[in-house]
């Protein structure tokens, strides 16, 4: 563990804060939920259910003892509603900001109501977490912002154009962090995160991400769809590495570091072939069936980049931050999770 990440734990153990984490039924706002009741740390979350579920909440609290979940209270409401933005901020230390609608493919079909959870919801929060006087905003960026810039690894302040509405959004999301901190003295930080994996990613619907959709295709003995020749590649994140960085960017007190954008990844990459090939053989073992198993490949997503991976050097110089799961070690994990849940 990183020896930053390890202090960190033990300061709030010791002053336990009050953190907001928006999104807290979704899959990484309920895992910041996980580790924060588990650090004895009062949580408010805020959610609509729009794309998280009640099921994520009550597996958190089979995670947690009676008392560490005492400390949390959940609000259902929409963080396109001002006044339930703040109403969420109210004398809160640290807030998460995980909110928003997910996915290219969605953005591309429903711009409009990607925008105005993406975008309308942000500037929501960010109203009320300047109001409330919060001393840190930590908010869920995308990878996604690099948009059609070819360069590898991603470095922070190389960007191209985007690639999707969804990409707009995101990077809107980081202009108008930016403004707040120049206009009202708002701390934030931006954590631009790279395909982010692990318990409680949502397997089902339409945008399901890769992970979660191939291991439940798997599982269930459906076709396995690879978008494009497979050459595509990520650099897929462990949602404990994600959940570090929030911890260490709520917390940091280097100046420097604040008001920032961060690289949430590993630096690998992974293409979508590779990937296929780690779910199987971490699979086959145990179901047989899958010995034979070949993907399908079909036509190329529009709005998806081709290759990405991450220059993390920034985040662990100003937030000390140490990815400790590579893709192998995070998947052996979350296959665990899937095979649970869904068998
Ligand atoms: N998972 C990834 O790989 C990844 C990568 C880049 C960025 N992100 C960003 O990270 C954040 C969390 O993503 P996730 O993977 O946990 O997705 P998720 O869909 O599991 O979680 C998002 C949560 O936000 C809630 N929500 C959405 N709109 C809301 C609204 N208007 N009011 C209140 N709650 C609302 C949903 O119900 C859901 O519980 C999102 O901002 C997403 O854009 C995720």
């Amino acid at each position: 563990m990183s020896t930053a990440f390890k202090n960190i734990q033990q300061q709030l153990k010791q002053k336990p804060k009050v953190w907001l984490a928006t999104g807290v039924a979704g899959f990484i706002g309920s895992n910041l939920l996980e580790t924060l009741l588990k650090l004895n740390q009062r949580v408010i979350g805020l959610d609509n259910f729009s794309t998280g579920h009640q099921h994520n909440l009550d597996e958190v609290q089979t995670l947690v003892s009676p008392q560490q979940w005492f400390g949390f209270t959940f609000i259902q409401g929409d963080i396109r509603d001002p006044d339930t933005c703040r109403k969420a901020c109210e004398g809160v230390d640290y807030i998460l900001h995980q909110a928003a609608l997910g996915s290219v493919p969605r953005s591309i079909e429903d711009p409009i109501t990607t925008n105005q959870n993406n975008i309308d919801g942000f500037l929501n929060m960010l109203v009320a977490a300047r109001d409330a006087g919060a001393a840190r905003f930590v908010y869920a960026a995308s990878s996604s912002t690099y948009g059609d810039h070819p360069g590898l690894p991603k470095v922070e302040d190389t960007i191209g154009n985007p690639l999707s509405p969804y990409a707009v959004t995101k990077y809107v999301n980081e202009l108008y962090a930016d403004v707040f901190a120049r206009c009202y003295d708002l701390e934030s930080i931006g954590l631009r995160y790279f395909n982010v994996f692990g318990a409680r990613q949502d397997p089902d619907g339409a945008y399901a991400a890769v992970i979660p959709k191939w291991i439940a295709a798997m599982l269930r003995e459906e076709d396995v769809y690879i978008n494009g020749t497979g050459e595509t590649s990520r650099d897929f994140c462990y949602i404990k590495n994600a959940v570090q960085a929030n911890l260490l960017a709520a917390t940091t007190e280097r100046v420097e570091a604040v008001n920032q954008v961060y690289n949430v990844a590993v630096n690998a990459r992974t293409t979508l072939c590779e990937l296929f090939e780690l779910l199987r053989a971490g699979l086959v073992t145990k179901y047989s069936k899958l010995q034979d198993l070949k993907p399908v490949y079909r036509d190329f997503r529009a709005g998806d980049v081709l290759h990405s991976q991450a220059d993390i050097s920034k985040a662990q110089r100003l937030l000390e931050y140490e990815p400790t799961y590579a893709i192998a070690q995070g998947l052996a994990e979350a296959l665990g999770w899937y095979e649970d849940v869904l068998r």
